[in-house]
């Protein structure tokens, strides 16, 4: 199956008064139709600022510095802002990561609404009207002719992230990206919500790409899951794969650092350490120093990809055969 989305080998800079963020540093990933992949990691280690470089949002002087990002065939680091406004909100959008700087709030829900649809689809005010309401409804909002008339500060902090994420779905995009969307939210609202994303996905067939820290949205969300450590997604499968089999240390100790449901006996272990500085990231595999199992290969070479089982994927020298090879010229050439 052609995938609807293809990250390659991105690379995102940042130059600063103190040299250069290398927030992303060769993320891949692939997502299918109706598919949800989860992005997870640690906070600082790309995942929004990869998101945004889907959303063609990378703020100069950010840049997208190396590598593709293919979405519907096309390549969407080549086109020009002109052309990928025309994308954004159309065919992608993006739930952002602070739902209240969605909102303006000297509008009222139904200008916002109505918005893209009258300016980017050109509809008729009374079809984008129709649309609007329609659209509430499918986020489970009653009343949904009253809410148009109203303003944000008028809504309660559940409504008003089911209005971000209709403003998000009004013009039937192929492609949601919902960064953080529930972390404000208390328990009850993120359970609605995340029902809600499923309801949409089942009923309209759009492909999400989900960022958040909390491995309970994973569980219930999820199909894929990609596993970002300092820039780069160090391992990648479904589900089962990432929760029951995942080979990559840091997955396993992040696993390890969060209370399971699915488990009885939890023992937290938090992370020890910190992620490297994103200035000058370590030449080879960026988990080194916090690995129990680094090797001496590990801090001088990047490893690479290694396919585990169909669609698991796994950046770690403790999985490559390589390793033993390069072990022996090593002692070789020092002998
Ligand atoms: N505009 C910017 N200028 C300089 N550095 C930036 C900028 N935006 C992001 N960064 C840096 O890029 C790295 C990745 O940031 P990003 O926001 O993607 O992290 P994140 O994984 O989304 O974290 P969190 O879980 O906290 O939201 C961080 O080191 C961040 O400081
Ligand atoms: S490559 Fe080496 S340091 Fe990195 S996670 Fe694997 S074993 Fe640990
Ligand atoms: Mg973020």
């Amino acid at each position: 199956m052609e995938p609807l989305l293809e990250v390659k080998q991105l690379h995102i800079h940042f130059p600063t008064h103190g040299g250069t963020v290398k927030a992303v540093r060769g993320v891949d990933f692939t997502l299918g139709k109706g598919e949800t992949l989860a992005i997870v990691g640690e906070s600082g280690c790309g995942k929004s600022v990869s998101s945004l470089a889907i959303m063609g949002l990378i703020d100069h002087p950010g840049k997208i510095t190396n590598g593709s990002i293919i979405f519907k065939g096309k390549d969407l680091t080549r086109l020009t802002s002109k052309e990928m406004r025309k994308i954004q909100g159309l065919d992608i959008s993006m739930v952002f990561q602070d739902p209240m700087t969605a909102l303006n709030p000297t509008l009222t829900i139904g200008s916002q609404l109505m918005e893209g649809l009258i300016h980017q689809k050109k509809l008729s005010k009374r079809k984008a009207k129709k649309e609007a309401i329609k659209v509430l409804d499918l986020v489970g909002i009653s009343n949904p002719l009253e809410r148009l008339k109203q303003y944000p500060h008028q809504l309660s902090g559940g409504m008003r992230q089911r209005v971000v994420i209709a403003m998000a779905l009004i013009c039937e995009p192929n492609l949601l990206i919902a960064d953080e969307p529930t972390t404000a939210l208390d328990v009850t609202i993120q359970a609605q919500i995340l029902e809600l994303f499923e309801s949409i996905q089942k009923r309209t067939g759009i492909s999400i790409v989900i960022i958040t820290h909390d491995l309970g949205v994973v569980a219930k969300m999820a199909d894929r899951i990609a596993v970002m450590y300092a820039g780069r997604v160090v391992e990648v499968g479904n589900k089962r794969q990432i929760f029951y089999h995942s080979e990559h240390p840091y997955t396993r100790a992040l696993l390890q650092s969060v209370v399971r449901l699915d488990q009885s006996n939890n023992s937290l272990k938090p992370i020890e350490g910190s992620p490297p500085d994103l200035f000058s990231p370590p030449k080879g595999c960026a988990f080194v120093d916090r690995c129990p199992y680094a090797m001496e290969v590990c801090g001088r070479i990047q490893p690479q990809k290694t396919r585990l089982r169909e669609g698991h994927q796994v950046e770690c020298w403790l999985q490559d055969t390589r390793a033993v090879t390069i072990r022996k010229e090593m002692l070789a050439s020092q002998s």
